[in-house]
């Protein structure tokens, strides 16, 4: 007899995504003709950029001619694009990198999920609350937490509240942690660290011994000067932090696939004699293992996202989609919503009107208006009361969607 891994029993309901996806089919079986405009999941929706296309183009072009045809590359990636993103994402920031402590891979979703392996069972973690999902469930599943209780929340996770109150910003844990979640600019909220908020984490990472999973997938959106983009730009950080970084949001390349890590050979977990082991070899036998590399065709096409072309193409994508976060924020703030973020990234957290439990607004804004958002309770009990909006529709769509809410919900 086969037995089930019963930690996957403790999860309630089906993925935050799925559930949408199910609600959003169910609905346009009974409403085929709905014009439905989706801002729910963070998917983009211009194409990629045309020096991207050149570039993957001719890789497949090479793949067809047995002089220039590649197997299997480096499961760590081809060293062509890890060279050029220390080169343009790390170096003009002040920060120092060796070639082995950048990991490519399909995707920094895969990477959080799966980068809880290499920490014991017994470690305690820390999530802001709410949160992208992936971190609690990829842990819950591993066996990490206790039971989804009665508040629904997960015992043994350290929850951190980003509420009105502390202006959407987690505080210091009280208690001891050994893993902190943390994703700055932040899905869902949109909203940022400073550089001195950030230090205070990797201060307490140091004091504690903790590793710090940094989630900085919507750095591309930071608007504002000063606001960090790497949390290696952080004094000590190098010593407790891991960074995860996309091509999805930043360059189009969610149905694509690619992404890195980045691991400093510095940061260690200790095993029970209190020896210290690096985090950077354990991921390599990890990925060497488990992981086989991106398509060659992909990885040359990431490279061509730091070519003179490729980053203006995609400076227009993504000033296009800000363009649609500020008209999603001052949109609804004009006719009295609070909303938080859509500054320095591509989500709007807003409020719920009359406090409006939001599974109860999602389906409102789905049946009254036919937009999809996400339901804040979705990414955690502070969620509760809100909403998400993503800025990845068409600029059309966008302007539409406001105007929707504004009028069929007053
Ligand atoms: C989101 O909508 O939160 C993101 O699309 C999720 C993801 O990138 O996996």
């Amino acid at each position: 007899m086969a037995f089930i891994n019963e930690n996957y029993l403790k999860l309630p309901g089906s993925y935050l995504f799925s559930e949408i996806a199910r609600r959003i089919a169910q609905f346009k079986t009974d409403n085929p003709d709905a014009d439905i405009i989706k801002m729910g999941i963070g998917d983009v929706t211009r194409p990629l950029p045309p020096a991207v296309i050149k570039a993957m183009s001719k890789a497949v072009e090479e793949m067809a001619r047995p002089e220039s045809f590649r197997g299997y590359g480096p499961e760590q990636g081809y060293n062509f694009l890890v060279e050029k993103i220390i080169e343009n994402d790390f170096t003009p920031r002040g920060v120092e990198l060796s070639s082995d402590e950048v990991f490519v891979s399909d995707g920094a979703k895969c990477d959080t999920a799966n980068f809880q392996e290499l920490f014991g069972i017994d470690n305690i973690f820390a999530v802001t609350d709410p949160v992208y999902p992936v971190y609690v469930d990829s842990n819950v599943m591993a066996g990490r937490t206790g039971k989804f209780n009665e508040k629904g929340q997960f015992d043994k996770i350290v929850y951190l509240p980003c509420t009105e109150e502390n202006g959407m910003k987690p505080s210091l844990p009280t208690t001891r942690v050994d893993m902190i979640y943390l994703c700055y600019p932040n899905n869902p909220t949109g909203m940022t660290l400073s550089v001195a908020e950030l230090k205070q984490w990797v201060d307490y990472a140091r004091e504690n011994k903790s590793v710090i999973l940094f989630d900085a997938a919507y750095e591309a959106f930071i608007r504002e000067e000063g606001v960090p983009k790497s949390i290696f730009e952080i004094e000590g950080a190098r010593e407790v932090a891991v960074e995860f970084r996309s091509f999805s949001k930043t360059a189009g390349f969610t149905g694509t696939r690619c992404a890195y890590t980045i691991i400093p050979k510095e940061v260690m977990v200790y095993d029970s004699k209190g020896e210290a082991h690096s985090l950077n070899k354990l991921w390599l036998r990890r990925q060497t293992t488990k992981f086989n590399g991106v398509s060659y065709p992909v990885q040359a096409a990431a490279v061509a996202t730091f070519s003179p072309e490729g980053k203006a193409q995609i400076k227009e994508t993504i000033d296009y989609y800000m363009e649609n976060a500020r008209i999603i924020r001052e949109g609804l703030e004009k006719v009295g919503y609070k909303v938080f973020g859509g500054v320095n990234a591509p989500y709007i957290w807003m409020k719920t009107p009359n406090n409006m439990a939001s599974w109860d607004f999602f389906d409102k804004l789905m049946n009254e208006a036919h937009v999809i958002g996400t339901p804040g309770a979705g990414f955690g009990t502070s969620g509760e009361g809100y909403f998400r909006l993503t800025a990845f529709n068409t600029r059309e769509n966008t302007e539409k969607a406001i105007e929707r809410i504004n009028n069929k919900l007053k």
